[in-house]
């Protein structure tokens, strides 16, 4: 059995379909080939041990047998939970005398809103999935993975744990209920980061007051986005771009009603439209994080100055990365 092993995750970008996907309906997702990545290595004491300096964790220990317990530090609780969560399943692993180090590495910035948490608990448990031999299929990993996402945030679709793990750019459904790759080549997107990082439950939650005094409005354009997500996934496999970008000024247009869109998110989006971008929208929750916006090689110059003049940051991605992987 190998002791120490090395695996690697993507981070996410929504193209179409956020906070409707939390709601039953379908998204569309890329994974991004900067990645997540998680050394686990088995250690003699029966020791939870967590290096995570991207994120602000450093020397962090328990016993195994208290993890999810007392304070948990922001930086460490999806790596923690996700221990926890897979040695509630397999409990023959905490009941002996060894433990587990772990050190986590990110390529991308935990501001962006790529899915870093989702990212590094995929990472945790395929890496502890492979050392001890439990050999969790894909579904199993995701299984395990949401249910962490879930105990700390209490809400979420699971579509960046499903993104992390199945990489590629894929159709999903609330829950994994589908998870569909969809077979396309690279994107011809751009991505823009606002500066502003936004937090996902405290969108998640203004979008439910606003559905809780208008469920029959907000639920229309769930619908709406349910629909447009629908006639997304064809335009994308079939590279129609111009459809593609047509589609997200729609979807766009549905988030703002949603109230999470924001002054500097709808400057930057106008910035790129009128550079000539086929399309731009808010990807994710919004309130912050990045848009992405569809531009043809042409276009593509004029439209990175037009997101830089309104003053966002670049983020140069490639997006269709590959899944989960065991790098050593
Ligand atoms: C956040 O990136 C996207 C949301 O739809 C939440 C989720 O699907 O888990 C708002």
């Amino acid at each position: 059995m190998n002791k120490t092993i090395t695996v690697s995750a993507p981070g996410k970008l929504m193209l179409f379909g956020e906070h409707a996907v939390v709601y039953n309906r379908p998204c569309i997702v890329t994974a991004v080939d900067q990645r997540m990545r998680a050394t686990v290595e088995l250690v003699e004491t029966p020791e939870f041990q967590l290096e995570a300096a991207d994120v602000k964790v450093t020397g962090y220990k328990k016993a195994l047998s208290e993890l999810g317990k007392g304070d948990i530090p922001k930086g460490a609780q999806f790596v923690e939970i996700a221990v926890k969560n897979i040695l509630q399943r397999h409990p023959e692993l905490g009941s002996g005398s060894a433990g587990l180090r772990i050190t986590t590495t990110s390529e991308f910035s935990s501001q962006f809103g790529f899915g870093s948490s989702s990212a590094s608990t995929v990472c945790t448990i395929k890496a502890i999935s492979e050392l001890l031999a439990l050999n969790l299929s894909q579904k199993e990993l995701f299984d395990i993975a949401f249910k962490t996402v879930l105990d700390i945030q209490g809400k979420g679709s699971g579509f960046d744990v499903a993104a992390a793990i199945y990489g590629g750019t894929i159709y999903f459904v609330t829950g994994g209920k589908v998870i569909e790759p969809l077979q396309i080549p690279t994107l011809p997107l751009l991505v823009g980061y606002s500066g502003v990082k936004a937090d996902t439950v405290t969108l998640i939650n203004k979008v439910k007051e606003t559905s809780d005094a208008y469920p029959e409005i907000i639920d229309g354009i769930y619908t709406n986005i349910e629909k447009l997500v629908e006639r997304a996934k064809p335009a994308i496999i079939a590279q129609e771009w111009k459809t593609v970008g047509e589609l997200m000024n729609i979807n766009q247009g549905y988030l703002d009603a949603l109230g999470v869109s924001t002054k500097k998110l709808a400057t930057m989006i106008y910035s790129a439209k009128d550079a000539g971008a086929y399309g731009a929208k808010l990807s994710g929750a919004g309130g912050g994080d990045c848009i992405i916006s569809l531009a043809t090689d042409a276009q593509r110059n004029a439209v990175e100055t037009a997101i830089t003049q309104a003053g966002a940051e670049i983020v140069s991605v490639t997006t269709n990365a590959e899944g989960v992987r065991i790098e050593k």
